[in-house]
């Protein structure tokens, strides 16, 4: 009876081990520790390739990291990501699946995740969002997202700022309803999808937002009201993009980078584009076909370093000799943008 009690706690025993301690034959786990004494840890957890069998899997406690990309797998309930493991799962990856439908709230446990890869499933769907999650970067490219309510963004208390990417979906429209909290996002990558206009993402304190590859043709006055944090601005391979209205861009005052390469049906870009953009550093229009920039591409944007202009053509500002102003008693640094390639005529 003892002997049967005392390997029972031994199995028992074994079993919290195998759970907490170790790792799942078939997964590759890498741990690595920190702190005086290696008092700390973090483990990552490789569990692709291995089948859609592979769910629900134990880690190890403090998993930082899970990778159960590649696994064909269908569908994801919320009790196969809870266990000891997957409370400091910081880390996600679920790309390279099957998954058709994903309700966000399966997440919900996972209280740390802040990188979480969605790409390459079959999503058309997302309901309930990643609400309360610290999430940093979501990845939902390569999917077919029909429609998304931007309330699936929404942060319930006031967390970290988080991003997400939606790039390569099927995505149709956006979506916002009524907000009762602002949306904290940083970074949204909505590329490869199938949105036709630019969704409304005014209230988001967003820094970088690529918008590549979706059947957008116009962009105008409303496409990019109040984003007056952007950083970052990508609307690269832009099958329809014909138009930029004036204007449209005359709130991106803190947008550094824009990239409007690849949009052969872009011709022309009027002087009133570049209103407001008094922060941009970098504008890259390769593979466009303009036939011309504006005159007065300096004056319009003060600060720009950097145009690229097509396939080995990149100009850059530079600083011409010094004029003494006689008038106002100083120095003036006239300005003027220079290519290395000659005969480009700005
Ligand atoms: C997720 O896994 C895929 C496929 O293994 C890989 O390409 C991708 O970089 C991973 N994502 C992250 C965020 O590490
Ligand atoms: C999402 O999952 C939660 C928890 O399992 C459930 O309560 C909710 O009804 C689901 N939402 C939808 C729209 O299926």
């Amino acid at each position: 009876m003892m002997a049967f009690l005392l390997e029972g706690s031994v199995a028992a025993l074994l079993l919290l081990f195998t759970t907490v301690k170790t790792c799942h034959l078939s997964c590759r786990c890498e741990e690595q520790s920190f702190g005086l004494f290696d008092s700390f840890s973090l483990t990552r957890v490789d569990c692709s390739g291995l089948g859609p069998n592979i769910i629900p899997v134990s880690i190890p406690v403090e998993t930082s990291s899970l990778d159960l990309s590649s696994n064909g797998i269908r569908s994801i309930e919320g009790a196969v990501l809870s266990g000891p493991g997957y409370t400091t799962l910081s880390s996600l990856n679920l790309s390279n699946n099957l998954i058709p439908v994903m309700n966000g709230s399966v997440f919900s446990k996972l209280r740390y995740l802040e990188t979480l890869d969605l790409s390459w499933n079959a999503i058309k769907i997302l309901v309930e969002g990643f609400s309360g999650l610290p999430l940093a970067e979501v990845d939902l490219s390569h999917n077919r997202i029909h429609e998304i309510n931007l309330n699936v963004f929404r942060v319930r208390d006031h967390g970290r700022p988080f991003s997400v990417d939606l790039s390569y979906n099927l995505l149709k429209s956006v979506t916002r309803s009524k907000l009762s909290q602002p949306l904290n996002i940083q970074s949204l990558n909505l590329a490869g999808n199938e949105l036709t206009s630019v969704p409304n993402l005014q209230d988001i304190s967003l820094r970088f937002l690529t918008l590549d590859d979706n059947p957008i043709s116009v962009i105008d006055e409303q496409s990019f009201v109040g984003l007056k944090y952007l950083i970052h601005l990508s609307l690269s391979l832009m099958p329809d993009l014909q138009t930029i209205k004036p204007q449209s861009l005359q709130d991106l005052q803190n947008l550094q980078v824009l990239d409007l390469s690849n949009n052969k049906r872009l011709k022309t870009l009027s002087a009133e584009v570049f209103h407001g953009l008094t922060s941009l550093q970098e504008l890259n229009l390769l593979n466009c076909w303009l036939t011309s920039l504006p005159a007065n591409i300096l004056q319009l944007l003060p600060s720009i370093k950097s145009i690229v202009l097509k396939e080995g053509v990149n100009c850059w500002r530079i600083q011409k000799q010094e004029r003494f102003h006689r008038l106002v008693r100083r120095k003036e640094a006239e300005a003027a943008l220079t290519c290395d390639v000659t005969g480009v005529i700005l």
